[in-house]
């Protein structure tokens, strides 16, 4: 396969764009150092076409989780196309604003006011400032990956080993305040007593909690109970990051299908899919108090975002795309369970079904993991060891994947009976976390 061009030109990127993408996930070195395409000419669906004219099936991430129709979904591009021939910024405001907050206060009747954002982080870091301002405290407790700011990565600041496990080992707190230190702090999702743990040592000083509606398990009745009484006790404000759990189960947040009452719920990502877009919904007594603290940007404001949503989210209703996701995504899983029990070959798989992952349980797991990605590219897949479903994944689209997953796992599993499975790559071996890559 010659794909040079994509890879003469990451190989350029790292040398004046330090790290040489803006996420972290769509670093070549995370997938396949030296071989990945990792520039795309074009995207339809869940095609991809790479620089050097080669098409793959994108059975990984859909845009790291953003695109949950497909990629140029017609719809969605329709409505911003004449959203641009409209005028995308203005110095009056888009009307489009409104319709999108009545739009989601209606699918979450316990929001009754909502603020607009670009991407998940920053909506995250607007939720925090607000969710602070409100409760009159400053410690955070938090659970999972909620963005590269300064509220968060503090966390490393007391303990550069807090953040591993929540999604992204090595993150490093340089260029965080230290005056920060002490000011939010990891727990795992469900577990109840380390949570409890936490807010006994800090209780007094606990002004917001944040946490995922759902990642890789279900919440337990008992950790949702804590949590909701410790908030109702300590008059802490709850706010759940939908921007991964969000749209891919139900029509709106997860946290509606485990009955959370949250304060706030944040969302980005698939909410627009692939245009920049994230919301801040809330009760309205937390939600005023962004009036009192400085919340602005003149980008928050542009026409495209707000359309994007809106046909993003009545497409999904109109289609009731969830059930295809979660369809989908769970005949993925099911594949991936039994090809590897075909083989042999040592695997955990969870998440749920619309973000689904799978481990190689080996005492070295990136070696089998670099591999299967090399094999799954060779046979025009761009695959690793998660997949996000979309609504442009057809049957056909999991079939031919998993026929190709079948052969990959036979081979994967007869290296690793050999000894040595590195020997078959053409690379070095993919990275799991943060690390600086020139
Ligand atoms: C749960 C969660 N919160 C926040 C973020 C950050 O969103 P963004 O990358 O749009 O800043 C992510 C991104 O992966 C996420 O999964």
């Amino acid at each position: 396969m010659n794909n040079e061009k994509g890879i003469r030109l990451w190989n350029k990127a790292k040398v004046i764009i330090p790290g040489g993408s803006q996420l972290l996930s769509k670093r070549s070195e995370m997938f396949l150092p030296e071989q990945w395409p990792s520039y795309y000419d074009r995207a339809k669906g869940c095609q991809v076409w790479d620089l050097d004219g080669n098409g793959y099936t994108d059975m990984s991430t859909m845009g790291i989780g953003a695109c949950i129709l497909g990629y140029a979904d017609d719809d969605v591009d329709g409505a911003v196309k004449s959203a641009i021939d409209r005028g995308s910024m203005c110095t009056l405001n888009a009307p489009e604003e409104i319709e999108l907050a009545e739009l989601l206060i209606r699918l979450h009747p316990w929001a009754q006011m909502v603020r607009y954002a670009r991407t998940g982080g920053e909506a995250l870091a607007m939720a925090v400032r607000i969710a602070r301002a409100k409760s009159g405290k400053d410690i955070v407790l938090f659970c999972g990956y909620h963005g590269w700011h300064d509220w968060y990565l503090s966390s490393n600041l007391a303990n550069e080993k807090s953040l591993d496990g929540h999604l992204l080992p090595g993150l490093q707190p340089l260029g965080v305040p230290r005056a920060l230190k002490g000011t939010s702090f990891p727990f795992n999702y469900n577990d109840t007593k380390g949570f409890m743990e936490l807010i006994t040592r800090h209780k007094d000083n606990v002004g917001v909690i944040v946490l995922e509606a759902i990642r890789s398990h279900d919440p337990e009745h008992e950790f949702l109970m804590a949590i909701q009484k410790v908030i109702k006790d300590l008059g802490i404000v709850l706010i759940i990051d939908e921007v991964s759990s969000g749209w891919r189960m139900n029509l709106g947040g997860a946290h509606l299908l485990y009955d959370i009452k949250p304060d706030i719920a944040v969302f980005a990502k698939a909410i627009s899919n692939g245009y920049p877009m994230a919301a801040v919904i809330g009760r309205g007594d937390v939600m005023e108090v962004a009036q009192d603290t400085f919340i602005s940007s003149t980008y928050w404001t542009d026409r495209i975002g707000p359309t994007a949503a809106l046909a993003t989210i009545n497409k999904m209703k109109e289609n009731d795309v969830q059930n295809h996701l979660m369809d989908i995504g769970k005949k993925v899983q099911e594949g991936w369970s039994s090809l590897a029990s075909d083989h042999d070959l040592d695997i955990e798989v969870s998440g749920i079904y619309p973000l689904g992952h799978f481990e190689f349980k080996y005492e070295d797991p990136l070696v089998p993991k670099t591999l299967f990605t090399q094999l799954m590219l060779e046979k025009g897949f761009l695959a690793t060891t998660g997949f996000y479903s979309s609504y442009s994944h057809k049957d056909e689209d999991v079939e031919r994947f998993l026929t190709a997953v079948d052969s990959s796992f036979k081979f994967i599993a007869k290296a690793i009976k050999e000894g040595k499975p590195e020997k078959y790559l053409k690379g070095p071996v993919c990275h799991s976390g943060f690390k600086r890559l020139t």
